[in-house]
């Protein structure tokens, strides 16, 4: 009697877990095939996906990018100059769009008010910083000469 329920008890277990294993399989199968008819949506291609994590500005850490030294006494503001090579590597940054309420380059409503202080007073601001203008447009390797021709060039794009 004992012994024929235990029987009965170890077939009732072994059938309950075929059934339930074979629920399992089923529903493992069924996943695979979701996965395989899956298709990834395009945004999700390795190239989607690079281009949305790239940082949005690369910085370089070590030596900055060499900008040209200034040719001794012939360096001046004129067109082609230094001055202009800073402006448009390191100052068009913020005043290429007026950054900040940083006067436009050749805005000369911008710079009218600014220029009414005195080139003296531009050069101070620019070399040593100006609210939130960064002294030497942050970057400290360029020179006190580097940075004038910076703002030589650029008053004289507002005039
Ligand atoms: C991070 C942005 C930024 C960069 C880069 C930058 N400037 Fe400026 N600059 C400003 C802002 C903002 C002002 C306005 C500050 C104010 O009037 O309060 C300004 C103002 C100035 C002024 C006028 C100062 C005055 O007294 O009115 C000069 C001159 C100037 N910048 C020169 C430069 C030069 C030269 C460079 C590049 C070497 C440069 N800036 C780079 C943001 C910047």
């Amino acid at each position: 009697m004992n012994k024929n329920k235990s029987g009965t008890f170890l077939v009732g277990s072994l059938v309950t877990f075929a059934i339930l294993f074979g629920i399992a399989l089923l529903i493992l199968e069924n996943m695979e095939n979701v996965a395989k008819n899956v298709t990834a949506p395009a945004s999700m291609e390795p190239e989607a996906v690079q281009e949305r994590i790239e940082p949005v500005a690369e910085v370089t850490v070590g030596e900055p990018p060499a900008v040209e030294a200034p040719a001794a006494e012939t360096e001046t503001a004129s067109a082609g100059g230094v001055g202009e090579k800073i402006v448009s590597s390191v100052c068009a940054s913020c005043h290429a769009a007026g950054l900040m309420q940083s006067p436009k380059i050749g805005s000369a409503d911008d710079w009218a008010p600014r220029i009414e202080k005195g080139i003296e007073t531009l050069y101070q601001h620019a070399i040593n910083g100006f609210n939130m203008m960064p002294a030497k447009g942050g970057r400290a390797d360029l020179t006190d000469e580097e940075v004038k021709a910076a703002v030589d060039y650029m008053v004289s794009q507002a005039q």
